[in-house]
C-alpha cells in the first residue's frame, strides 16, 4: 500500500496575498529532500497556488501519520521563518498553534490523504485552489463521479456502471453521511448544493469500495473563530480504468463556477482554471484560481507533473471566467458578489449596529 498525502498552508504571501516567494519553495524542497534521504518519504513534489505552499508527498506510513504531519508542520514553520526574514505578507498566517499535536488537522493547514494499492498504471490528478473555500469541489466532484453528461464512462464503461459513493461532511456540526449514486443523487444534491455547509470529503468506487477521490474540507474560519485566511482547498483524484478518464476529471473545470473566497474571503467569483505560471491572483485579489498537477505513480515515485490546465482548450473557460469576474465586480459591495452577512470573513457589522443603537424605531 502507498499513501499519497497533500498538505498545504499559506505561510506568507508575495506580494500581498498574490503569490509565493521562491525562497519558501526552496526551503520546502530542502526539508522534503532530507526526509526522502532518511527514508521517511518515498517521493515528493513542492508547488504552490497563489500564496499557498503545497507539499505533495508519497510514503508507506498510512493516513494521519504523526511523522509525516510533523514533517509538514516543521517545514511550514521553517518557511514561515524565511517569510518573516523577508517581511513577506501574513508570515505564518495558517499556523494557528505554537505546538504540534500529532496531526495538522485543526491547526490551520489543509490536508487530503489516501492510501491504496498502486495499480499497474496509476494516474493521479491533484487540484489546488486559491481564494476559494472548501466546498468548491462539490460541483466538480458531482460532475466527475455522478453526471453522465460529463462522464460518459458512467454509461458505457462496464467497470464504472454501478456508480460511486460520496462521503459528505457537515463542516459546521462535524458529522458525516454517505450517499450512493446514482440512486440517491436527489437527496445528496439537497446537501452538497450548499457548499458552505456540506462538503464532499471522499468518493469511492462501487462495489470495490476503492478510494477514488479525497478533498481537504478544513475550514480555517471555523477553526480559529476569527478571520485568518481562506480554506484554499486541495483535491486528489485517481484516474483511468475503473475511475473516470483524465479528460472526464478535468472537464467540469471548463465551467468557471462561482465560489466563495475572493477579496477578503468575502466575495463570490468565478473559479478560473490556469497553468502554474498564471496562478497569481491579482485583480481585486483574484479571481479565484485552480491548478491541476498530473502524475503517474511508479512504486510511489511521482512521475511528473504535467501542468494540466496549461492547455489552450481551457482558454475559453478563462475568457468566460474573466467575463463573469467583470459581471460580479460591477455589483461592488452588493450581494451576490459580496457574501451573505453571516458568511463574510471581514465585517464591521457589530460596530455599525452599535453606532446605530437607538436610531432604529419600529416600522
Ligand atoms: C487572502 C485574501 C485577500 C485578503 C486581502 C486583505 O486570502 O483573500 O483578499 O483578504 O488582501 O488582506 P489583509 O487583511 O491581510 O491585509
Ligand atoms: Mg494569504
Ligand atoms: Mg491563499
Amino acid at each position: 500500500m502507498i499513501t499519497l498525502t497533500v498538505i498545504k498552508a499559506d505561510i506568507g504571501g508575495y506580494v500581498g496575498h498574490s503569490s509565493m516567494h521562491p525562497d519558501l519553495m526552496a526551503h520546502g524542497r530542502e526539508q522534503l529532500e532530507k526526509a526522502k534521504g532518511r527514508g521517511l518519504l518515498i517521493d515528493f513534489h513542492v508547488t504552490r497556488c497563489g500564496d499557498d505552499l503545497e507539499l505533495i508527498m508519497t510514503h508507506d506510513k498510512g493516513e494521519g501519520n504523526d511523522r509525516i504531519h510533523r514533517l509538514a508542520w516543521d517545514t511550514f514553520m521553517g518557511c514561515a521563518d524565511c517569510a518573516r526574514k523577508l517581511k513577506l505578507y501574513g508570515a505564518g498566517q495558517d499556523l494557528l498553534s505554537d505546538a504540534f499535536a500529532g496531526t495538522v488537522r485543526g491547526m490551520g493547514p489543509g490536508s487530503a490523504e489516501m492510501e491504496f494499492e498502486e495499480r499497474v498504471s496509476e494516474p493521479v490528478l491533484i487540484f489546488m485552489a486559491d481564494k476559494c473555500s472548501s466546498g468548491a469541489w462539490n460541483l466538480p466532484m458531482y460532475k466527475i463521479f455522478a453526471d453522465p453528461f460529463n462522464t460518459i464512462g458512467l454509461i458505457i464503461a462496464e467497470n464504472m456502471h454501478e456508480g460511486f459513493s460520496f462521503e459528505v461532511h457537515d463542516v459546521k456540526e462535524h458529522k458525516k453521511v454517505t450517499f450512493n449514486t446514482p440512486e440517491e443523487i436527489y437527496d445528496m444534491l439537497v446537501l452538497i448544493g450548499a457548499p458552505s455547509r456540506y462538503a464532499v470529503k471522499a468518493v469511492r468506487h462501487r462495489p470495490s469500495g476503492e478510494i477514488a477521490a479525497v478533498s481537504s474540507t478544513d475550514k480555517l474560519f471555523e477553526i480559529s473563530g476569527r478571520y485568518v485566511g481562506k480554506d484554499d482547498p486541495v483535491l486528489i483524484v485517481r484516474s483511468q480504468g475503473k475511475f473516470p478518464a483524465v479528460g472526464e476529471v478535468l472537464e467540469p473545470f471548463a465551467f468557471p463556477q462561482a465560489v466563495e473566497g475572493w477579496m477578503r474571503g468575502s466575495h463570490f467569483g468565478p473559479l478560473m482554471p490556469v497553468g502554474l505560471a498564471q496562478a497569481n491572483p491579482s485583480r481585486f485579489d483574484g479571481p479565484p484560481r485552480v491548478i491541476c498537477m498530473g502524475f503517474q505513480l511508479s512504486g510511489g515515485k511521482l512521475v511528473g507533473p504535467v501542468d494540466m490546465f496549461d492547455d489552450p482548450s481551457f482558454d475559453e473557460a478563462r475568457t468566460k471566467a474573466n467575463r463573469a469576474a467583470e459581471y460580479f465586480r460591477r455589483h461592488g459591495p452588493f450581494e451576490p458578489h459580496r457574501l451573505p452577512l453571516e458568511e463574510m470573513e471581514y465585517t464591521t457589522m457589530p460596530q455599525v449596529m452599535k453606532k446605530l443603537q437607538g436610531r432604529f424605531s419600529a416600522l
